[in-house]
C-alpha cells in the first residue's frame, strides 16, 4: 500500500512538472512568435538595418558568383539589377556613407570590370557606377592553398582572421581527419556540459545530392563536396521550456568550434544555413535516418582543397557597429 502511494506520489510530481514545461514552452513560443512577427526584417524592409541586410544578401549573391569555381560569364544579371535598385532605395532613404552599402557597388564595380571585354552593353550598370566613381572594385582574394592555411598555428587573431568559407572543392577528406575535427569541436562549451550536439556524416553522392537540393544553398560548388557534415542538437538535453533555443545556441557554438577545426586540419568547408520549412525538414529526417529528437542545426559542406581558388571577400561591419555598452563604457 505505502509503496502503491510512493508511485502515485512520483507520478503526480513528473505529471506537475510536465504541465509546467507545456505551459512555459507555449509562452515562450507566443514571445518568440510576437517578437519576430514585430521585428523581422522581412516584414519590415522599411527599416534600416533590414534595408541593409537585403542589401548584404544581394551583393553577397554576386560575391559567391564572382568566385565561384567553373564561372561562366554573363552570370546574375537579374541580381545586378535588382542589387542596383536596392542601394538606389537605400542611398535615397539613409544617404550614401555606410560601408557595407559602399561594398555592394564595389562589388557592382568588380562584376563590370570582369565583363569588361564583353560584347554585352551594361548601359544602366556603367551610369549607376559613373555616378559612384569614388568607389573602387572589391577584391575577391585569389589564394594557393598553402596561402590560405598559413594562419594554421598562427595566434588565434591571426588564426581567426584567416578562416573563411571555401566553395571549391578538389578532394577527398579521410575519415580520421574528420574525427579529429569533430574531437576538437567537442572542446565547444555547453549549457550546465549537456554537450548537445551530434554530427551526421554523409558521404553518399546520391544523399549529399538529394541534401543539398533540399537545402537550395549549394549552387554550382555542392556537386564538388567530398562529404557533408550535419550538425543536430539533441533535443533530449533540454530542460525547461525557457530553453526553446538552446538546441541552436548550442549546436551553433560546437558549429564554429567545428569550423575552426576544419580550418586547423586544412580542410575546405563551407556553413550551409538549414531554414527550411517544415516538410523538408522532417524528409531530410527521414532519408538520412536521423531520429526526430535531434534537431538539425546547421549543414557543413567540405572537402579538400584545390591547388588555387577565390574567396569572397565577405568584409565585416565596424566594431561600432555591433558594439554597446550599458553603463558608461569606461
Ligand atoms: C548560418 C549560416 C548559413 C549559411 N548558408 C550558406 C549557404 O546556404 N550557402 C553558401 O554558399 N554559404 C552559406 N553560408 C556561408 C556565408 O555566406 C559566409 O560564412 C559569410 O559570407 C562570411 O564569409 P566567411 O565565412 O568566408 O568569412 C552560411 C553561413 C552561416 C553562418
Amino acid at each position: 500500500m505505502l509503496e502503491l502511494l510512493r508511485k502515485l506520489k512520483r507520478a503526480l510530481v513528473a505529471w506537475r512538472e510536465c504541465a509546467k514545461v507545456r505551459s512555459e514552452a507555449a509562452r515562450a513560443f507566443r514571445y518568440d512568435r510576437g517578437q519576430f512577427m514585430a521585428n523581422a526584417g522581412a516584414l519590415h524592409l522599411d527599416r534600416m538595418a533590414a534595408a541593409r541586410a537585403e542589401i548584404v544578401m544581394g551583393y553577397h549573391v554576386l560575391e559567391k558568383g564572382l568566385t565561384m569555381p567553373r564561372r561562366r560569364l554573363g552570370f546574375g544579371k537579374g541580381a545586378v539589377l535588382h542589387l542596383m535598385n536596392l542601394v538606389d532605395s537605400f542611398e535615397r532613404r539613409f544617404g550614401t556613407e555606410d560601408r557595407q552599402v559602399r561594398h555592394a557597388v564595389a562589388v557592382l564595380r568588380a562584376y563590370r570590370e570582369l565583363h569588361r571585354g564583353q560584347p554585352d552593353p551594361m548601359p544602366r550598370l556603367d551610369a549607376f557606377l559613373a555616378a559612384r566613381g569614388d568607389v573602387p572594385a572589391a577584391v575577391e582574394p585569389h589564394v594557393t592553398r598553402g596561402e590560405f592555411f598559413s594562419a594554421k598555428d598562427a595566434p588565434f587573431p591571426q588564426f581567426a582572421a584567416s578562416r573563411h568559407v571555401c566553395r571549391h572543392f578538389a578532394g577527398s577528406v579521410p575519415r580520421e581527419t574528420v574525427e579529429s575535427a569533430v574531437e576538437l569541436a567537442l572542446t565547444a562549451p555547453s549549457a550546465c556540459n549537456r554537450q548537445h550536439a551530434r554530427v551526421h556524416v554523409v558521404d553518399d553522392p546520391s544523399l549529399r545530392d538529394r541534401l543539398f537540393a533540399a537545402q537550395g544553398g549549394t549552387r554550382g560548388f555542392g556537386a564538388d563536396a567530398d562529404k557533408v557534415l550535419v550538425v543536430t542538437s539533441d533535443l533530449s538535453a533540454v530542460r525547461w521550456g525557457w530553453e526553446r533555443h538552446d538546441c541552436y545556441v548550442n549546436g551553433g557554438i560546437f558549429v564554429m568550434n567545428l569550423c575552426y577545426a576544419l580550418h586547423y586540419f586544412g580542410v575546405a568547408h563551407c556553413i550551409l544555413h538549414w531554414s527550411v520549412s517544415p516538410e523538408v525538414d522532417r524528409e531530410a529526417h527521414e532519408f538520412l535516418c536521423i531520429p526526430s529528437n535531434e534537431a538539425i542545426v546547421q549543414v557543413i559542406a567540405c572537402g579538400m582543397p584545390p591547388d588555387e581558388f577565390d574567396v569572397a571577400a565577405s568584409p565585416r561591419l565596424a566594431v561600432s557597429d555591433v558594439l554597446a555598452w550599458h553603463g558608461g563604457g569606461k
